[in-house]
């Protein structure tokens, strides 16, 4: 016998930013972030996880090619969910799993990514998401969202945020064993499902300086980080939190915008620096900032885009509504058409709401 199952996780794209841990093992931040959970239809990971006696030992194929499982935070991620393991019982397919049984059996698992890997669209917390939630389900764990979004953080920070659809705080939590460092949903996909999510794919290559190694030379060599996760994010978790809930879009968006400048600047001040965007991102945050400007000169603060730069040079930008992403889509194709020759290859446009 063979049991399977298959799940799908979107990616999402925080609006407080994670940059920072405190614990590289457990992977604990240094502060509290935000996000926002994509709809499953556009940049999603989809995972089946399957077990059989026949199964000599566990394997894993990424994008239909074989990759090797011996990563530490894989491991750990698959040993805690071994723990936490059930019995599994279908008498139509005869398949009888007692939870010690678990401990033995091994796993094959496929998992494929609709979007570029390692390219600063958050593949990972898309991908350890999956791989958790799709586990979780195969052997049968009572844990709830938040509780396996613990898991999921322990592959990468970020991906315990994608547990939940709609808006996701990641408590950075106290303890020393990381227990209370898990996601909660701060508002649901319905909430506030005007918003439309543009990803300007400036460039889908591999990032040079990965998110993990990255995150680590900014704690040791920035004077800046610490005044931003002691001083900085506090203060606009709270704010970014009201701006949710009440759907502030003026103050979301230049929460989101600052944010995402002051994480750039800590990756400036990191030494060696570390540049994320490059000439593209900089000419659509300068133009986006213009238009910006102008929203809020001609109709009394009136904002209507948001933009945010993750660990690549790709554009993420926020529309208030599907109108404003329309003409803000025919606006970037003019400023920026995309050419064979420049590195500016497509776009993607998703709804935010899970
Ligand atoms: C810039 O979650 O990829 O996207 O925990 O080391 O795997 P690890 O890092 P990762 O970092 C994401 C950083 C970010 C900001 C964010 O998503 O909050």
């Amino acid at each position: 016998w063979v049991s399977m199952v298959t799940a799908r996780t979107p990616t999402n794209i925080a609006v407080i930013k994670y940059w920072g841990k405190r614990d590289e093992t457990l992977i604990l931040p240094i502060n509290d972030s935000i996000s926002v959970t994509l709809d499953p239809n556009h940049l999603c990971t989809t995972t089946t996880v399957s077990v059989s006696p026949s199964f000599d030992q566990d394997r894993m194929w990424l994008n239909g090619k074989e990759i090797s499982l011996q990563g530490g935070r894989f491991q750990s991620c698959l040993r805690e969910i071994r723990a936490r393991a059930q019995d599994v019982e279908d008498e139509k397919k005869g398949i009888k799993i007692k939870k010690e049984d678990w401990q033995n059996l091994h796993l094959h698992i496929a998992s494929y990514n609709n979007f570029p890997t390692a390219a600063g669209l958050a593949s990972s917390a898309a991908g350890l998401a999956c791989l958790v939630f799709s586990l979780a389900k195969l052997m049968n764990l009572k844990e709830d969202n938040s509780q396996l979004s613990a898991i999921a953080r322990q592959g990468s920070g970020s991906a315990c945020r994608s547990l939940y659809g709609g808006f996701v705080k990641w408590i950075m939590g106290k303890e020393d064993n990381g227990s209370d460092s898990l996601a909660v949903q701060l508002a649901d996909e319905k909430h506030w499902d005007e918003l439309v999510i543009i990803i300007a794919v400036v460039s889908a290559r591999q990032k040079e300086t990965s998110s993990t190694s990255g995150m680590r030379d900014t704690v040791e060599t920035s004077a800046l980080i610490q005044h931003r996760a002691k001083e900085v994010v506090p203060k606009r978790i709270i704010q970014m939190e009201d701006a949710i809930q009440k759907r502030d879009f003026p103050s979301f968006a230049r929460l989101a915008c600052t944010d995402s400048n002051q994480f750039h600047a800590v990756c400036l001040d990191t030494y060696p620096p570390i540049f994320y965007m490059n000439d593209t991102s900089h000419r659509q945050d300068n133009q986006l900032c213009r238009e910006m400007e102008s929203c809020r000169r001609n109709t009394s603060d009136n904002v209507q885009v948001a933009y945010t730069f993750d660990a690549g040079p790709n554009a993420v930008m926020i529309a208030r509504n599907r109108k404003t992403a329309a003409l803000l889509l025919q606006r970037l194709l003019y400023n920026f058409p995309p050419q064979s020759d420049t590195d500016l290859d497509s776009y993607i446009i998703g709804d935010k709401s899970i």
